[in-house]
């Protein structure tokens, strides 16, 4: 048996009460995974996708709600130009192949970010999948393609500025709930947790407002090596933690 199927339910360690509700995971080390390998970094993310489907299978699984993975920064487009190309063939790859499943699996997926200068195809994929797949209740599975947390709270300032400047909102209408409701990922809960992958300590740009009371955890595994087993020890740290929220 292999350790997918063993791992198949919640383990008897974690409480299903207090698992985070929503996961935000900077999926991080492909190209390390791959170099160690001596293959080219484009393999890595290659590998990456089978862990991030397994991922968002084992949430579904074990009950976890909401997934947010960030899979393009704004500032990966300063990487080769081959392979950000490889990139952006893999999404549309992947999304074109594992749409059927999705809807299957009652998975909603949504993309955030400034998905308008993606390619054209990527971005009529993109839509479709999330068009087709809007009314599923299972999972909330978001993709941060390129994504920037900078970005998204300026172009949430300049929304809301619009709105002041032709009166249709006065500046102390702007509460949190206003503020929230023009970020890309309106409507979803904040992450409980986040998880980076391959050891970097920081944040990278990734959901810079949401993030502001989630549990961080960051392990040596690389990405294309995370699996259930992984997915345990982070969860069961998360457990272990007290969240306070500046209480005492
Ligand atoms: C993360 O892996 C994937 C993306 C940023 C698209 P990296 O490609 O950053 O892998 P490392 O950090 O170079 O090992
Ligand atoms: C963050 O990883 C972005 C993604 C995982 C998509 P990076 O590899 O781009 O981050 P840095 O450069 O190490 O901060
Ligand atoms: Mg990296």
């Amino acid at each position: 048996m292999t350790v997918k199927h063993i791992l198949k339910e919640l383990p008897v360690d974690l409480d299903y009460h207090r698992l985070p509700r929503h996961i935000a995971v900077i999926m991080d080390g492909n190209g390390r995974w791959a170099k160690r390998q001596g293959k080219p970094r484009v393999l890595g993310h290659q590998r990456g996708v089978d862990t991030l489907k397994d991922l968002l299978r084992c949430c579904k699984d074990w009950g976890i709600p909401a997934l947010t993975v960030y899979a393009f920064s704004t500032e990966n487009w300063g990487r080769p130009l081959e392979e950000v190309e490889f990139l952006m063939t893999l999404f549309e790859r992947v999304l074109r192949r594992e749409l059927k499943e999705m809807c299957k699996e009652n998975i909603k997926i949504r993309f955030v970010g400034n998905l308008e200068v993606l390619p054209l195809s990527l971005q009529q994929e993109i839509a479709r999948s999330m068009d087709d797949t809007k009314d599923n209740r299972d999972i909330d599975f978001t993709v941060a393609t390129n994504y920037g947390g900078r970005q998204e709270i300026l172009q949430a300032c300049r929304a809301i500025a619009q709105k002041v400047a032709s009166g249709l909102l006065k500046p102390e209408d702007i509460t949190e709930e206003l503020w929230e409701s023009h970020l890309y990922t309106a409507g979803l809960n904040h992450p409980d947790l986040l998880i980076r992958t391959s050891g970097e300590m920081r944040i990278s740009n990734f959901l810079l407002w949401q993030m502001a009371y989630a549990e961080i955890y960051v392990t040596e595994t690389l990405w294309p090596d995370f699996d259930r087993i992984e997915f345990h020890k982070a969860l069961l740290a998360y457990q272990g933690r007290e969240r306070r929220f500046g209480k005492v």
